[in-house]
């Protein structure tokens, strides 16, 4: 059965720059991903791979980790993608997001656009998996409505304290915050944004963690604007070749598995901190 979007969704989603909820998978499996996820950066086996930039599920969570790769290929998310961007799709980033009870993380407001270099905005759309429940208590995301119509914003570099960003890159533009819309949706359910909806979000003031899985979903047609650069096809076809393309994990944290993260981690880092200071990758032992 099909579980494409109606119309109207599409519609808004044009107008507004995003559109949620939708229902992805059951809440109890988003709760047992998100439970794994938390046992798994608290054990000896992250602490195995020397990695103070969590770049081990940042950019590439789906080259690692079977969960991720599994909801990347969930038919449901799939359907709603494609109702947005076509038949063709490709996961170009994919990368967990996650704040911890009473922590002062927090997302400064951005758009995904500003240091991508991705060229064909429409072709892009981010999908924002909720793991757990996203509430205005524990920080959930905001957007603000309409603004991507206006294309590529400034940004300036302002990494702080508690900055999820990685270079802390923030919209050069006064956010009216009484326009703001916040985020909310259930464990199991999805948010979509254009690659120029403007969005941040708060620190997390509940008891429990916010965890969340972000996906970028890309048409084939897009491209980089400068490379190498890689992604992985999830459904239909490429006929364009502006992207390497990434193998499934073999097994989670597998070898073969671990050499394509690191070597695609390693050709988005080069793009996303260009001109910047680069990340290690992880030490992945093997
Ligand atoms: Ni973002």
């Amino acid at each position: 059965m099909s579980t494409s979007l109606p119309p109207e969704a599409v519609d808004d989603f044009r107008r507004e720059g995003f559109w949620f909820p939708q229902r992805i998978m059951e809440t109890d499996e988003a709760d047992r991903i998100a439970r794994r996820f938390m046992a798994f950066t608290d054990s000896d086996e992250a602490r195995r791979y020397s990695d103070p930039q969590n770049q081990l599920y940042l950019l590439k969570a789906h080259l690692l980790f079977a969960w991720a790769d599994r909801i990347c290929h969930e038919p449901r998310l799939l359907d709603a993608v494609e109702s947005f961007i076509g038949p063709d799709i490709m996961v170009w980033s994919s990368g967990v997001f996650w704040k911890a009870p009473h922590s002062g993380a927090h997302v400064s407001w951005h758009q995904d656009s500003t240091n991508f270099e991705l060229e064909g905005a429409d072709g892009v759309i981010r999908a924002w998996v909720a793991l757990t429940p996203a509430t205005l208590a524990n920080g959930t995301m905001h957007f603000l409505p309409g603004a991507h119509v206006n294309g590529q914003i400034a940004h300036v570099d302002r990494k702080e304290e508690g900055e999820l960003l990685s270079r802390g890159e923030t919209i050069d533009l006064a956010i009216d915050h009484a326009r703001t819309v916040p985020v909310l949706i259930e464990a199991g359910e999805v948010s979509f944004h254009h690659l120029h909806t403007p969005h941040g979000s708060g620190p997390n003031g509940s008891d429990e963690p916010r965890v969340n899985y972000v996906i970028t979903f890309i048409r084939p047609d897009v491209r980089p604007r400068v490379g190498p650069d890689s992604a992985m096809l999830v459904r239909g076809h490429d006929r364009f070749g502006h992207f390497e393309h990434e193998p499934r994990p073999d097994a989670e944290f597998g070898p073969q598995a671990m050499r394509a993260h690191r070597r695609y981690l390693t050709m988005r880092n080069a793009i996303l901190y260009r001109g910047a200071v680069l990340p290690e990758p992880p030490n992945h032992p093997v």
